[in-house]
């Protein structure tokens, strides 16, 4: 049992607190501050906070608990202040999912807009991608900038996606990979607390959520989507930061790429007034709501797209970032292609089969410190509702390591189902909480 006089100078036993959380009382705000603050420091043990993450699983949080929560995260680090900039700053978050690349042309374009974004991005682990990642995969561009340079970047180009410095809510890096390990992520509060720590201490004054719902995605039903979505837009607002989130679909993946620098492509396109139609509708979707957060929507998104506008601030951040916008982006080595088997209707296309295909062939990571193949991933040619043919490209599958190919296969095998009749058109966005 570990005894630490904590941050309020109270001391408190780790095995009191979870055994009040098991019971299902509510932890003091100075309990909270107190174990929180002492796990960053390295004071109470792994298994203990495993214990006391199990427990929330189980028991929850009540609102109190989950505003202490999240504000004792923030206040394990540093909160950031972009208050000397000349423009607002918004920012987004994605629950993520598959091929889901919509801050690549975001960023740039809410930036054109005239709003400041810092974006603190992370890396990819198990079927859905990292924005660095992505990214990563442009030659020369780096993720990793000190505080100076963001914000000089954020003055002069109005757009920054980079990583989080390692004083951004280190109780939620020990924390996040805690939970990764021990079968406590899938829990709405701690899911709520982890995102929120983050983005309100990355300081911006508005947060557009999009939060995820289907297959590929954390949440599968739209009922427990709107639950997350509620608590994180009410614990925004409690730290003065305007909050709106918008619930999407993730049953089918987003445009037509899955994969690092397949993604980028694909983003490229949409900047240049391109690109597939889920992809462009959810970027100006979101790029309309982060605007109107900070009051200027009188741009519409639409037109900085087509009049190249935003793609003047993507080649400006990639350059800023040692990044080289004309060059050539990797290709993986070999590909292998999926056929229709017979003439029909796709049906559908499940969103978490392609990401696990996707990383199989090498674009994701099962482990924190493995590399990510830049050209790896999946090309879809065709999505649910699109007549096929016997024999057409369905999928066509990119890796350096063909001897992946046979498990991606496997992932794709009962993915994807071609009938007789229209399917039932869903919509991408399903919903919007304020
Ligand atoms: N993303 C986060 O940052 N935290 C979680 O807990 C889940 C997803």
């Amino acid at each position: 049992m570990v005894t630490v006089t904590g941050p309020l100078h109270t001391p408190h036993h780790a095995i009191d607190i979870i055994r009040t959380k098991c019971d299902g009382s509510e932890l003091s705000e100075a309990q909270i501050d107190w174990i929180i603050a002492a796990y960053t420091a390295n004071e109470i043990a792994d298994e203990q906070m495993a214990a006391l993450a199990m427990a929330v699983l189980f028991r929850g949080l009540s609102r109190q608990e989950l505003d202490c929560w999240t504000r004792a995260m923030i206040n394990s680090g540093e909160r950031l202040d972009f208050s000397g900039l000349s423009r607002p700053t918004v920012d987004k978050h994605s629950t993520g999912g598959v091929g889901d690349k919509i801050t690549l042309p975001l960023v740039p374009l809410v930036a054109a807009c005239g709003a400041a974004v810092p974006q603190l991005s992370g890396r990819g682990l198990g079927h859905t991608g990292g924005t660095l990642d992505k990214l990563e995969s442009i030659p020369g561009w780096r993720a990793s900038l000190s505080n100076e340079e963001m914000m000089r970047q954020l003055e002069e180009v109005g757009a920054v996606i980079c990583s989080p410095g390692p004083g951004l809510v280190p109780a939620d890096r020990k924390l996040y990979a805690l939970r990764d390990v021990t079968g406590t992520v899938e829990s709405i509060p701690l899911i709520a607390s982890s995102i929120m720590s983050k983005k309100i201490a990355e300081g911006a004054s508005a947060l557009v959520l999009d939060v995820k719902v289907g297959s590929g995605a954390f949440m599968k039903t739209l009922e427990s989507a709107r639950e997350l979505a509620q608590i994180m837009v009410d614990l925004g607002r409690a730290e003065k930061v305007t909050t709106v989130a918008l619930l999407t679909e993730m049953s089918v993946p987003l445009g037509r790429t899955a994969g690092n620098a397949l993604e980028v492509a694909e983003a490229v396109e949409v900047l240049a007034g391109g690109g597939p139609s889920d992809v462009v509708e959810l970027t100006v979707a979101l790029a309309r709501e982060m605007i109107a957060a900070v009051g200027r929507d009188d741009h519409d998104p639409v037109d900085l797209l087509a009049s190249g506008a935003a793609m003047d601030v993507w080649r400006s951040m990639i350059k800023a970032q040692g990044g080289d916008p004309d060059a050539d982006l990797p290709v993986a080595r070999e590909t292998d292609v999926i056929t229709a088997e017979r003439d029909g209707i796709l049906q559908s296309l499940d969103a978490r089969a392609v990401g696990e295909a996707a990383w199989r062939l090498g674009a994701g990571r099962t482990r924190k410190e493995h590399a990510v193949q830049p050209g790896a991933g999946v090309v879809l040619h065709a999505k649910p509702g699109l007549q096929v043919r016997g024999g057409q490209p369905l999928i066509t599958l990119h890796t350096d390591t063909p001897e992946q190919f046979g498990r991606a296969h496997e992932a794709l095998a009962t993915a994807y189902e071609i009938g007789d009749s229209a399917p039932e058109e869903q919509p991408l966005i399903l919903g919007r909480v304020t």
